[in-house]
């Protein structure tokens, strides 16, 4: 039942004022004291002419209590609702049974097509730890819009255009090997990558070379673009590794090269609406005096990696009618969304709102930030493993008798960094440290997860059908119960905002208090006892608590193993 709507459309009928002006009104107050929803009249004082005390003792002397209210209090000028919490708590976990694996879903999003850009790494660059927050926020809102009825179109824009492939076959020709690059593919193409920036500051001509071997490229030279094509798979297939690890999936992998041939169009277009300046050699479109201008071609006539951009929204909207298309990308490019958004809206296409840069800081280890060029790079595949490693070793010494223990171990200590980038608003700056993501006491993945597996073993352990019992639910009169079930009524709410905001921080926030809140319950209430009605309705709570924790983590892409 929707108890927020039933108590909004109670109020409204005894103020005789439409239920919509009271939706933003409604408040949950921190303290349960203060009442499990609460109305501040301050804000009706205008139109209703009356001290807002007085409307609050008006209100709740006509409120007609239906039964799942169990009081009314008036403080100042807040009307004090209580819930009956038995029923709402019988309630609740009826809902969540009823719906099993679909609770908190929905159709909201029915008929419209979300476009998501997230990951889009560089061809012949390592996965670094740069990388893990657009992977893994992307994924998590691609399964969010999912579970409200959107159709997700995840799109991996692959870096797969510029004069460094040219320069990276130079190095290749000169001092690579093909052994070399099929056994180890990045880290040997970063290698190769390193050392030509080397030699060119100490030999100018190398660029020239580097040059030379990116216009064959462009002009379609066989032998260049086999090894281009070959690099290319190269890296897919070892990013590939990572992407099973952390369960992302791609719809589509059209890169930068794929619009190549479709750039003309675009800037015909621009041109065609005297939209293109010439400016010191290159076309520029004046974004106005807010924005410098974004530049379209450069002196040579070369495009840029706006340019591509551009001609992959249209691309986008043409092939996917999509009702939104985000850009899961870091901050640092907050300016090349800017200029070219706006290009796009004084193209005069009224979908340009449609295009949203969903920015996020940067993700540091505890031992200083990484560089490319350096070659001093953490790449991602060695910071999961190491923390997949450290969690076997936290494992065997907790559960030394757990079957699958490597299984376990790779769940969890994937799932911790994972749900550690996603613990905090996006925009936020993180620096990444063991210790703290693999905490099982801290708010971390972990946490969650071993709360997820103690809710699987009660639920396992009852010796008898608890499900189909009969349930005494006096078993739940607890502050605790109703803290639980509160979370659980909530969770629905919390996704459609983690979408609405795109932020899926707020599931991860979710789940730990609800985790939080089922710990307390579990060390005030012995669960199994002797009385089976009670034991229960109790399980019964443990068993949507399982139920609602494993969605939340599914929604941010963490696992949620039974045992460990
Ligand atoms: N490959 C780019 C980078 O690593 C990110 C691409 C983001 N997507 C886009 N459509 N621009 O910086």
């Amino acid at each position: 039942m929707d108890y927020k709507k039933a108590i909004i459309d109670a109020v409204a009928k005894a103020a005789e004022i439409p239920a919509e002006e009271l939706l933003p009104l409604i408040e949950i107050p921190a303290d349960t004291e203060m009442g499990d929803y609460a109305f501040p009249c301050f804000r009706l004082a205008k139109q209703m002419r009356k001290a807002p005390q007085m409307i609050a003792a008006d209100i709740s002397a006509k409120l007609e209590k239906p039964d799942f209210i169990e009081g009314v209090q008036v403080v100042g000028a807040y009307i004090n609702i209580f819930l009956n919490k038995q029923r709402y708590i019988e309630d609740v976990l009826n809902d969540v049974n009823k719906q099993d694996g679909s609770f908190g879903g929905s159709d909201l999003g029915q008929g419209k097509t979300v476009c998501i850009d997230y990951s889009s790494i560089n061809i012949a660059k390592p996965f670094h730890i740069g990388h893990l927050s657009t992977t893994v926020i992307g994924n998590s809102l691609y399964r969010i819009y999912g579970f409200l009825g959107y159709k997700p179109v995840g799109i991996n824009h692959l870096g797969d255009w510029g004069t460094q492939f040219g320069k990276l076959i130079a190095a290749y020709k000169k001092w690579g090997s093909k052994e070399d690059i099929e056994s180890s593919a990045i880290t040997a193409m970063l290698g190769l990558y390193v050392r030509f920036h080397e030699e060119a500051q100490m030999d100018e001509s190398l660029n020239d070379e580097g040059r030379a071997w990116f216009k064959k490229i462009e002009d379609g030279d066989l032998e260049a673009l086999e090894i281009f094509n070959w690099f290319k798979e190269l890296t897919l297939k070892e990013v590939g590794v990572i992407y099973d690890m952390l369960g992302v999936h791609f719809d589509s992998y059209a890169g930068e090269s794929f619009y190549n041939d479709k750039m003309q169009p675009v800037i015909d277009e621009l041109k065609q609406k005297n939209m293109l300046e010439l400016s010191e050699g290159a076309y520029v479109v004046r974004l106005g005096d807010d924005l410098p201008p974004c530049i379209v071609l450069k002196s040579d006539g070369a495009t840029l990696y706006s340019t591509r951009d551009l001609a992959a929204a249209f691309y986008r909207k043409k092939t996917y009618d999509f009702d939104k298309c985000l850009y899961v990308v870091a901050y640092q490019q907050n300016l090349h969304f800017k200029q070219w958004f706006k290009v796009v809206e004084m193209m005069g296409y009224n979908w340009a709102k449609d295009l949203e840069h969903i920015a996020f800081g940067m993700v540091s280890l505890e031992d200083g930030t990484l560089s490319t060029r350096k070659g001093k790079v953490v790449f991602l595949q060695d910071v999961l493993n190491k923390a997949i490693e450290k969690t076997l070793t936290i494992i065997k010494e907790k559960s030394p008798n757990l079957e699958n223990k490597e299984q376990v171990a790779k769940a969890v200590g994937v799932g911790a960094v994972v749900f550690d980038t996603l613990s905090s608003a996006r925009i936020k700056d993180i620096t990444f440290s063991f210790d703290r993501v693999l905490n099982f006491d801290g708010e971390t993945g972990p946490y969650v997860q071993y709360t997820h597996a103690r809710c699987a073993s009660l639920t396992r352990r009852a010796d008898f059908d608890w499900a189909a019992a009969e349930k005494d639910y006096t078993a739940l009169d607890s502050t605790e119960a109703f803290a639980v079930a509160k979370l659980l009524y909530a969770f629905p709410e919390t996704v459609q905002k983690a979408c609405e905001k795109n932020e899926p921080y707020l599931v991860t926030r979710h789940t730990i208090e609800l985790a939080k809140a089922m710990n307390r319950f579990y060390y005030e209430h012995r669960i199994i006892d002797d009385n089976k009605a009670q034991t229960a309705a109790r399980l019964e709570l443990t068993a949507c608590v399982k139920q609602v924790i494993k969605t939340g983590l599914w929604l941010i892409g963490v696992e949620s193993p039974d045992r460990m």
